[in-house]
């Protein structure tokens, strides 16, 4: 574990449809010596995907677990990147892309995700600069910024991992701990740096010359981080004593059912068929035909869901009024709500979809 390489960044290309003003990835730097290439260079130059593949089947056999991160510049503005990801996914080779996620690249997105079986994570930015006063719309910055942070909302149900990407320096750390909050209510996961400052007068990652614009290390700083410590700690506590008492009320349905004379372990559809029954009342064989997910149109409930493989039913919660629709890598793809719930309470285990299931819940 020691030497090895545990995190790779992958600078896939230095073309990016935007020029946010801290990035020096992708402009000309002012102080380049001349005999140091320039920009033209580096497009004309990028890493092919043979050397890629290469790159990453090495890295395999040094550290399986090694997680890669897919950046730039834009990285959606590689044709290879699906060729690059199938690869990966094929492999079990873990990844996120880190996108900016703006309008431009939106159509690149869904054209991916066509060309992928799946996307095991995905990173856009979100700085807390949205939330202060001195945010200049004109600043690509800004605009992938607001851009990002509807669009991951959107991706959580069709992307494993949707994380939030915070950029943040000293003008807009008073807004962070708002901002994570914002991101943890809306399901996702924040990674927070801070802005760097440009560290040689040759290619570098940073625009930013005055260091006043840096997140200082001073103990307000501190106190907003703990904070988000603190909030986590205390999420955590809750998810875990929401989870005891979910599973008290699964003992508690268990027990009840065996003395009903239902046995809880029986096949799940057969289960699913009693519970219908003996809840509502309803005639048994009303119900049933598995939903076979692969074939088209069979799916009831809205696109997407028909190529999507087995989809199962979670129960997540037992007072959560609604389903959740899992594909087969457990990524949510569709709620339903009452009045199935009821029926279906209690039920701690997986069930195959049920078509007339389905159709009673919409
Ligand atoms: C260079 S970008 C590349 C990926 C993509 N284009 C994007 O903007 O998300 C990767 C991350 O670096 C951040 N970044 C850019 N300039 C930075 C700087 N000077 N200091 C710290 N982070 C910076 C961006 O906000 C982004 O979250
Ligand atoms: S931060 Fe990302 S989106 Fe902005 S210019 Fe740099 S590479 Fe492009």
């Amino acid at each position: 574990m020691k030497d090895q390489i545990q995190i790779v960044s992958w600078l896939l290309t230095r073309r990016c449809n935007l020029k946010c003003s801290y990035c020096a990835i992708v402009k000309d730097y002012g102080l380049k010596p001349v005999k140091y290439p320039d920009m033209k260079h580096y497009t004309e130059k990028e890493m092919s995907t043979e050397y890629v593949i290469e790159t990453l089947k090495k890295i395999k056999l040094h550290n399986p677990d090694a997680f890669h991160l897919f950046y730039g510049g834009e990285p959606l503005l590689r044709r290879d990147l699906s060729e690059i990801l199938n690869f990966c996914n094929e492999n079990d080779i873990h990844y996120t892309i880190i996108t900016n996620n703006s309008d431009d690249i939106q159509p690149l997105i869904q054209k991916l995700l066509h060309e992928v079986e799946y996307i095991q994570g995905l990173t856009s930015s979100v700085d807390p600069m949205i939330l202060n006063d001195y945010a200049t719309p004109e600043d690509d910055r800004y605009k992938k910024c607001i851009a990002g942070l509807e669009r991951l909302k959107n991706y959580t149900g069709v992307i494993k991992d949707v994380v939030a990407e915070i950029t943040v320096d000293n003008n807009s750390i008073d807004n962070l701990y708002t901002l994570v909050k914002m991101l943890t209510e809306a399901g996702i996961n924040s990674d927070i740096t801070t802005v760097d400052v440009a560290k040689t007068p040759y290619y570098d990652f940073s625009n930013v010359t005055d260091e006043s614009q840096l997140v200082q290390r001073d103990q307000h700083v501190k106190d907003i981080f703990q904070k988000i410590i603190d909030d986590r700690i205390a999420e955590e506590e809750a998810a875990r004593i929401e989870n005891a008492e979910r599973f008290e009320k699964i003992r508690k349905y268990r027990e009840a059912l065996a003395a009903d004379g239902i046995d809880p372990d029986m096949p799940v559809d057969d289960h699913f068929n009693t519970v219908v029954t003996k809840t509502q009342n309803l005639e048994k064989p009303n119900v049933i035909t598995t939903l076979d997910m692969e074939s088209p149109g069979a799916a009831p409930m809205g696109e997407g869901l028909g190529d999507l493989g087995n989809v199962e039913i979670a129960v997540p919660q037992i007072d959560e009024i609604g389903l959740i629709v899992k594909d087969d890598l457990g990524r949510p793809v569709q709620t339903i709500a009452k009045p199935l719930i009821e029926v279906v309470q209690g039920i701690e285990v997986e069930v195959k979809v049920m078509e007339d299931i389905l159709q009673t819940c919409m």
